[in-house]
């Protein structure tokens, strides 16, 4: 039997890039009710583009590992080379599942628990500076307090005036990554430093010379701390500790680039999804109103423990709901196809890319009435609902960082509505491009109308 190929929208490769970059969410989701669940698009910079939008194909997809599809190779054309080449983001083969090896037992769930209690003292820090009757801007709080997180899980053993260093460059890097002349891989003109470019470049070189000197300062005056630092237990101590690469400069340069990895993928990533479920909630009382009883019945007045975590099976299911309901990024998932493959009736050529089209998968109808935020039937009453819930991708290269962020969306969300009363008052559900993740349009003014911590509670 003749395979054929997955069917491509009829207008031209110029529109397509245009709407990609303009509406990528919009032209997905208009591509697929006029071709099916499996179809291709030409963008220009990225290449011919098979896109995947159903829970079942995508489990195939993601059990070809290796030697089928290689997800480095685009990656790193896509973002990775941003950071550099010793980042584990852009590496294939064996080389890759060494280092995934090495970093995988620093993010497993009991790990990551442990940081309940940090987390939940930076986000009471954010609500002490707030007031009621005063209106903030929800996503950039959200912003700058996913930025704290990770950088008190990646370097916050580092003594505090070190740290607060590191923090701010963290943030000036993150913030240059946003311009489209970095993030758009043929806009990234080396034209000097007055270019968004060349300014990316500047921030990204005083970040890992930061980086650099804390590794040596904790490694002692021998600069030999890249593989013997003992100081603190933070991740920066745990990768010094470990062999990610057996050339010291290599090490060192390997931990440095990883490092500024997971602040990319683990800060705004995480604060557009509690952005995404914070609207979700404003929009749907009800569910806002069982999550505050939840919150009531087993926290009280008392301070969120890690222990109190599985007492929350609706707060679980809330997060898991906003991850569904909205995903911070419109493509995911993106793997180079190394050898022809065969999908649903489908050939597809090496060459091409494979990709997840994470709302359409995500509002798929393997949901029942998807559009609707609905923590309740969408994952308490469903048998096996995980099956088709993937936003963080899958396989071998699935997110390392899932329990990290399902467990800060869990600690921020229950902190936040623990003491606070929040009138979002622009709810619009238009997705804004900012940096690498996606949030609502407008920023989410939010006025607080209640308070219970800080000193203008109220
Ligand atoms: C809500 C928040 C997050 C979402 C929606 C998300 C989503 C994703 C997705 C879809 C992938 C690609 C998986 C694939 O290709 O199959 C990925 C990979 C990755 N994420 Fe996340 N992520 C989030 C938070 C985090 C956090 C908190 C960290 C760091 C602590 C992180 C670090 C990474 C890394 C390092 C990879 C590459 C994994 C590899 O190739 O080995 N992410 N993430």
């Amino acid at each position: 039997m003749v395979l054929s190929s997955p069917p491509r929208p009829k207008f031209s490769v110029l529109s397509q890039t245009r709407r990609f970059f303009e509406e990528p969410f919009d032209l997905l989701s208009e591509v697929r009710q006029n071709l099916g669940d499996i179809f291709s698009l030409h963008i220009l910079g990225l290449g011919r583009c098979v896109v995947f939008c159903r829970p079942d194909h995508l489990a195939e997809i993601y059990k070809l590992e290796s030697e089928a599809l290689a997800p480095g190779a685009i990656r790193y054309k896509l973002f990775a080379s941003i950071v550099g080449d010793q980042i584990s983001l852009g590496m294939d083969g064996d080389r890759y599942k060494r280092r995934r090896r090495q970093l995988t037992p620093f993010f497993g769930h009991r790990q990551m628990m442990q940081h309940t209690d940090n987390i939940r003292l930076l986000t009471e820090a954010t609500l002490q500076g707030w007031s009621v009757g005063q209106t903030v801007q929800l996503q950039a709080e959200l912003d700058r307090l996913a930025l704290r997180v990770i950088s008190r899980i990646l370097f916050g053993d580092t003594e505090a005036s070190i740290a607060e260093d590191l923090v701010r460059r963290a943030g000036a890097f993150l913030k240059a990554i946003k311009s489209p002349f970095v993030q758009t891989p043929f806009l990234r003109l080396p034209l000097g430093s007055l270019t968004p470019w060349g300014h990316y470049t500047a921030c990204r070189r005083q970040l890992f010379e930061a980086l650099r000197q804390e590794i040596r300062r904790r490694g002692g005056e021998d600069g030999g701390g890249v593989h013997g630092d003992r100081n603190g237990d933070d991740l920066l101590a745990k990768l010094t500790r470990s062999s990610l690469e057996d050339d010291p400069a290599q090490q060192l340069e390997a931990i440095v680039q990883e490092m500024a990895g997971l602040l990319i993928g683990g800060s705004e990533t995480t604060s557009k999804a509690i952005g995404w479920t914070f609207l979700g909630l404003a929009k749907n009382p009800t569910v806002q109103n069982r999550l505050r009883q939840e919150i009531v019945e087993v926290l009280g007045r008392s301070p969120l423990r890690q222990e109190d975590i599985a007492r929350m099976p609706y707060l679980d299911a809330v997060v898991k709901e906003g991850l569904r309901w909205q995903p911070v990024a419109p493509l995911v998932g993106f793997r180079r196809v190394e050898r022809p493959i065969e999908i649903a009736g489908f050939h597809i050529p090496a060459g091409h890319i494979v990709a997840q089209a994470t709302k359409e998968t995500s509002r798929h109808e393997a949901f029942a009435q998807p559009e609707t935020f609905d923590p309740d039937n969408h994952f308490l009453k469903q048998k096996n609902p995980l099956n088709r819930w993937l936003p963080f991708g899958g396989g071998q290269r699935v997110c390392i960082g899932m329990a990290l962020a399902q467990l800060e969306m869990a600690v921020v969300l229950a902190t936040v509505l623990q003491h606070c009363r929040l009138e979002i008052s622009d709810q619009s559900t238009r997705p804004q491009q900012s940096g690498i993740a996606f949030q609502p349009t407008g920023g989410l003014p939010a006025r607080i109308s209640a308070l219970t911590l800080g000193a203008h509670r109220g």
